[in-house]
């Protein structure tokens, strides 16, 4: 008996599962361009091929799947197969098997779309081995010029430059419109009762390098007040962005820290931190990163350290197409699908601020929780999702 949607999709999920899991923590590892997410990417192509795809790849290591239908400009959906360090199994991958259970059920409805369909995965979205988050999509569309990309190095000092063939794409040159199906990564839609729902917008985001530089010492001998302690300074400032998101009802973390030399018997000579900040407006991201750095500029003048702050990434705002929006939410079995914003980045941003019309489907997720091995979504909700990411591409394509 042929396989029916669910059991396809079902078959899929299982497929990836054990694919860079950590079996200590149940998490990811999928960075780019490591053992797994390459296995992830054959994978995906081995899957496109099955169904009678086109695959088509650019130098950065992006993929467009193409269902070669109809004429003029596509219609482009997917995502992403890679992880954050330790992620869950929905970020990313759970658009892309959607993508492709979508078309085998627009194939199973007999629908011949009157525009090529294209699947896309985009590579290092989280930016979790190259520090810049969506810069696959980023290359793609220009919004990063190659001579940016090429010298950004992992942490063991490799460039990308040299793990991917070249800056150039032209993947994107057909694409009239994106829709990226995505894992909720907050609860609005377990509020509303709601198994799916539309993207409105994203906040802006932003990623700075934060280097505490101070002076090495034996942690016994010296005198307290002797010490030029730049884990002090670092320490106040993790504080003081906390505080200041909180009373400006924004988000600021720090995930990511480095000390060097690293010794539990020494005082550091440097501290590098990740500040990574979101907020409802520019203008507040704007405000929240002044805010941090003045305190933290404060505290290293009284710690006698210093502090370098550079920006690694800032994404500006995307409001998606609200009418593309509003069609796509409009006018289904139980009401009208709830339209949201998001405060997690995403491919669709990039592409949307690039000018492509782009539109984003939200699965629910019953906790919420995201970047986490506890990310979740319930398999009826996730088959709900591949009928609604069917349907929108049936009306985008008719
Ligand atoms: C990507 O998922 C991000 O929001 O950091
Ligand atoms: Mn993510
Ligand atoms: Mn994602």
């Amino acid at each position: 008996m042929e396989p029916t949607v669910p059991d396809d999709f079902e078959r899929m999920w299982a497929a990836l599962a054990p694919v860079g899991r950590s079996a200590s923590s149940g998490g990811y590892f999928r960075q780019p361009f490591t053992t797994a997410e390459r296995e992830l990417d054959a994978w995906f192509t081995e899957q496109a091929e099955a169904r009678g795809l086109r695959v088509e790849r650019d130098e950065i290591g992006n993929v467009v799947a193409w269902w070669d239908a109809g004429h003029g400009p596509g219609v482009l959906t997917g995502s992403h197969l890679d992880s954050v360090l330790d992620g869950g199994a929905y970020d990313g991958p759970l658009g892309v098997v959607s993508a492709l259970a979508a078309v085998d059920a627009l194939r199973e409805r007999g629908v011949v779309p009157a525009r090529p369909i294209g699947v896309a995965t985009f590579v290092e979205e989280e930016g979790s081995r190259f520090g810049i988050a969506c810069l696959g999509s980023r290359l793609a569309s220009g919004s990063t010029s190659w001579d940016d990309a090429r010298e950004l190095r992992d942490r063991e000092g490799i460039a990308f430059g040299d793990v991917v063939a070249g800056g150039s794409s032209a993947l994107l040159a057909g694409v009239a419109t994106y829709v990226e199906l995505h894992v909720e990564q907050g609860r609005d839609l377990v509020d509303r009762g709601a198994a799916v729902g539309v993207g409105s917008e994203i906040w802006p985001h932003g990623r700075y390098r934060l280097d505490f530089a101070g002076e090495a010492n034996h942690a016994g001998t010296t005198r307290m007040e002797d010490r030029v302690d730049p884990m002090l300074t670092y320490a106040m400032t993790a504080l003081a962005a906390n505080k200041q998101a909180r009373l400006a009802g924004q988000r600021a973390t720090f995930g990511r820290v480095e000390v060097t030399p690293n010794g539990t018997n020494a005082v550091p000579s440097r501290v590098t931190g990740w500040l990574d900040a979101r907020c409802a407006t520019d203008a507040a991201l704007a405000e929240l990163v002044g805010a941090i750095s003045r305190q933290a500029t404060e505290r290293a003048e009284r710690d006698g350290t210093t502090v370098e702050i550079t920006p690694e990434s800032v994404s500006v705002s995307v409001a998606f197409d609200p009418e593309l929006a509003a069609t796509i939410a409009a006018d289904h079995a139980g009401g009208d699908w709830p339209i949201i914003p998001t405060a997690a980045g995403h491919d669709a941003g990039i592409l949307s601020a690039a000018g492509i019309p782009t539109a984003m489907l939200f699965v629910r997720n019953p906790t919420g929780v995201s970047h986490s091995p506890a990310e979740h979504a319930e398999m009826p909700d996730c088959l709900a999702g591949v009928a609604a990411l069917a349907d929108t591409l049936e009306r985008l394509t008719r």
